[in-house]
C-alpha cells in the first residue's frame, strides 16, 4: 500500500555531469516495495514544479531508499541541489513491479541507460543471479558498473559509440546471446526497461523467437496513483495506466 511521507536527504552523490545517486531516510514508516515499483518524488521544497517526479527505486534498505536520476529538467535540476538534510515529500511505492518468472524459466534483465536503475532490484533479489545485458550511448553513461559486479549477474555491456563493452545496441547484443549455443534449449523470461523504441525492438525480437516476457514503461506522469489517466498507453486489452497497472507490462500487450 503507498503512502506520502517525508523523508530526509542523507547524500546525493554524482556518479557524472548528469546522473546522481540520491539516498533518503523515510522519516514515517514504509511499506516494502517491490522490484519494478516507483516513487512520486518531490524535487524540491517550492511549488515549481508543482508536481512531483516518478522515479523507480534502485536500492530500499531498513534505513534508505536510494534513487538513480539523471538530469533532464526543471525537477531533476532542483534534485540535483538537494544537500544532506534536505527534506522532501515522497508517495509510494506505487505501481504494479515485476512478476516473478514460472518454474523452468530463466530471467534475462536488459537495461538501456537509465533503465539499469529499475533492474537493479530486480537482479539483486534472485538467488541465482541472471544474466544483464547493459548498453548505453557512451562509456561515461553506464553507471554503478562495481555495484553491478558485486551482484555477480553475467554482466554484458555494450555501447552506441564502442567506447566501452560490445559494439552496438542491447538489441544486437540479444539477438547474438539468444542465437549464442549456450542459449540453445533455455527458456527465458526477459524482463527490460530503457527508452521506447529500444523495448519496441526488444519486443519485436521477444515475439519472433516466441520469448515471453515484461517491459517497464516511462510515460510523463501527473498524479502517479490512477487518478487522472494521464500515463495511458495502448495494449491489446484497452488503454492501462502505467502508473496503476504498470509501469511493468507483458511483452505482448503493448500496441507500439
Ligand atoms: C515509472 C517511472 C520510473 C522512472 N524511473 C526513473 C529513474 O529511476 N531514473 C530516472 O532518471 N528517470 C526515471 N524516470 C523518468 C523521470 O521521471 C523523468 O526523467 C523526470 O520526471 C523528468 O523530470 P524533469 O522535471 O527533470 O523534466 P521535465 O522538465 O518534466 O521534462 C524534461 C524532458 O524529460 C521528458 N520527461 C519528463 N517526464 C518523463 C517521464 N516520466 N518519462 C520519460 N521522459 C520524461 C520530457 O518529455 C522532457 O523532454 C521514470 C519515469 C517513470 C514513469
Ligand atoms: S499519472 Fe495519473 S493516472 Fe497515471
Amino acid at each position: 500500500m503507498y503512502k506520502i511521507f517525508k523523508a530526509k536527504v542523507i547524500d546525493n552523490l554524482p556518479l557524472n555531469k548528469k546522473n546522481y545517486l540520491l539516498t533518503i531516510e523515510p522519516l514515517d514508516p514504509i511499506s516494502e516495495p517491490s522490484p519494478g515499483q516507483f516513487y512520486m518524488v518531490g524535487t524540491g521544497n517550492s511549488f515549481d514544479p508543482l508536481l512531483k517526479r516518478p522515479f523507480s527505486y534502485f536500492r530500499k534498505t531498513a534505513q534508505a531508499i536510494q534513487f538513480l536520476y539523471t538530469v533532464k529538467g526543471k525537477g531533476t535540476a532542483q534534485m540535483k541541489a538537494l544537500k544532506p538534510g534536505d527534506g522532501m515529500q515522497v508517495i509510494g511505492p506505487l505501481g504494479t513491479g515485476y512478476p516473478k518468472p514460472p518454474k523452468g524459466y530463466i530471467p534475462l534483465l536488459i537495461a538501456g541507460g537509465i533503465g539499469i536503475a529499475s533492474l537493479f532490484s530486480l537482479a539483486e533479489c534472485f538467488t541465482k543471479k541472471p544474466s544483464l545485458i547493459y548498453g548505453s550511448r557512451c562509456k561515461d553513461d553506464l553507471l554503478i558498473l562495481n555495484e553491478l559486479e558485486k551482484l555477480g549477474s553475467e554482466l554484458i555491456t555494450c555501447t552506441d559509440d564502442c567506447s566501452f563493452g560490445r559494439e552496438g545496441m542491447v538489441t544486437d547484443v540479444l539477438t547474438n546471446f539468444l542465437d549464442s549455443p549456450s542459449s540453445k534449449g533455455t527458456s527465458y523470461m526477459i524482463y527490460a526497461c530503457g527508452p521506447k523504441p529500444m523495448l519496441a525492438a526488444i519486443s519485436q525480437i521477444a515475439l519472433d523467437k516466441h520469448i515471453k516476457g515484461y517491459v517497464s514503461l516511462e510515460e510523463n506522469m501527473a498524479c502517479g496513483f490512477g487518478a487522472c489517466l494521464g500515463c495511458s498507453v495502448k495494449t491489446g486489452k484497452g488503454y492501462k495506466r502505467v502508473c496503476k497497472e504498470g509501469p511493468v507490462f507483458p511483452i505482448e500487450d503493448i500496441v507500439w
